[in-house]
């Protein structure tokens, strides 16, 4: 299909946007840009067929171009493009929390509105810490992350992460207090290990340390990504999540699953939480909430967490708290519609049905040159590459571009290749993007 709907800028018009999380100059030599998305595939401003193997960027859980989310999208902008959810409300906002929350991990099911996903951890983090003050224990302000986490970036979100380029460059500019848990990807032990791997729960005793260290009575919550993506897909060892649940609990401790790109369906169920059977006190998701249609983000918060809120006089405002945009009407239209069209298809599930098909297809490139692990779950894949000697981030770099010449985006970080399909991937097209990727590792010194 020729898509030819949006003329590429001429390389002088390039200068203007400071692109986010992208090698400007190198991109501006040589653009990608894309034009056009229908189902599982991207077109270029000059016509060339891109298959989507990222969601975009794990967000387009239900495939592009959904008919029905553009629809009440616009149906939404002629009726009432914006209302303030501050003081007022207006019925959209009210039927897509109660949507959520049919949905939710048990009793997760008060749901705060923001726009992103480092608007919905920063909002978790507040609430952990006013919680806490609510019951009296305003002393309890620490967070712990871990290494290697990715929580947005946001000064809550860049500090909990644990991406040591998203934190460099901005010095001591860090919540205080902040410690973390080590991240639990370990080549050696449990290298191409087929969805969890054996090795690692006991990782989770780290936490004891750290507790042991700054007190219990000074913490307020421990946040993790179930599975972490943008550090490259690291997976929670079996076992992990529980202990570090019982931990939580042994020390009145919140424990808040970041669920940006784990949730609505990318490992099989809605959310991680529910595929772990582990429940957190907060859960943070965004991302495939709309689709990546409109931007927005949500906080799942346990009831327990809202009731305590709710005391005091009746007319006070019982959170400090909220943005502008909070369940904006036109947001709060395309997460509706993108829930209709999840149950419709029975996307929040499907990924359990291809997750076999999908981890024997990505193992098959174990064996290739330089491939040093493959790791898998629901519909998340990555491949990792070993680094070359003193040139970090460059093989990992050239197999992203080489892909995108060949038809096939994948998604990049230093030297592993990680892949999030949208939900509606058929056989033959995680047959196109192993055979791509393997062709292209198989070139790439
Ligand atoms: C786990 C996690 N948390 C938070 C974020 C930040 O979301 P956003 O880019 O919408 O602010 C992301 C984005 O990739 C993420 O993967």
């Amino acid at each position: 299909m020729n898509a030819q709907l949006t003329p590429a800028p001429a390389n002088a018009d390039l200068d203007a946007f400071w692109m986010p999380f992208t090698a400007n100059r190198q991109f501006k030599s040589n653009p990608r840009m894309l034009a056009r998305a229908e189902g599982m595939y991207y077109w270029t401003t000059d016509g060339r067929e891109i298959l989507d193997a990222v969601a975009g960027l794990w967000c387009v859980n239900a495939g592009h171009g959904r008919r029905e989310i553009t629809e009440a999208v616009t149906k939404q902008l002629s009726t009432m493009e914006y209302a303030p959810a501050f003081q007022m409300g207006h019925p959209i906002a009210f039927e897509l929390a109660n949507r959520l929350a049919k949905i939710a991990p048990p009793g997760l099911d008060r749901i705060f509105f923001t726009n992103s996903g480092s608007e919905a951890v920063d909002t978790a983090l507040k609430i952990a810490i006013a919680y806490h003050r609510a019951r009296g224990n305003g002393q309890r302000t620490r967070f712990i992350g871990r290494e290697k986490g990715y929580h947005g970036v946001g000064f809550g979100g860049m500090s909990v992460g644990g991406i040591v380029n998203n934190r460099k460059f901005f010095g001591p500019s860090m919540l205080p207090g902040v410690d973390h848990l080590p991240h639990t990807l370990s080549i050696e032990h449990n290298a191409f290990s087929r969805g969890l791997p054996q090795w690692g729960a006991h990782l989770a005793n780290e936490l004891e340390r750290l507790i042991a260290l700054h007190d219990a009575s000074t913490i307020a919550a421990v946040i993790v990504e179930p599975i972490a993506g943008s550090a490259g897909v690291i997976l929670p060892p079996i076992g992990y999540l529980k202990r570090l649940r019982e931990i939580c609990d042994k020390n009145d401790i919140l424990l808040i699953f970041d669920e940006v790109i784990t949730g609505f369906g990318r490992i099989g169920k809605p959310f991680a939480s529910l595929a772990f059977d582990v429940t957190p006190d907060l859960m943070t998701t965004a991302k495939g909430l709309t689709n990546g249609a409109i931007p927005m983000g949500a906080v799942f918060a346990h009831r327990k967490i809202y009731d305590t809120f709710m005391q005091g006089p009746e007319n006070a405002i019982e959170l400090f708290h909220g943005y502008t945009y909070s369940a904006h009407p036109v947001a709060c239209a395309a997460a509706l519609a993108t829930q209709d069209a999840y149950a419709k298809d029975g996307l929040l599930t499907r990924a359990a049905s291809l997750a076999a098909e999908w981890e024997n297809a990505v193992h098959s490139l174990r064996g290739l040159p330089h491939v040093i692990d493959v790791r898998n779950y629901g519909l998340i894949g990555a491949v990792e590459l070993e680094s070359r000697a003193g040139k970090p981030a460059t093989r990992g770099f050239e197999v992203f571009l080489k892909c995108f010449e060949r038809g096939v985006m994948v998604r990049q970080t230093g030297d592993t290749i990680a892949m999030s399909p949208p939900l509606i991937i058929e056989s033959k097209q995680i047959a196109r993007i192993v055979e791509t990727l393997g062709a292209v590792i198989r070139e790439t010194a």
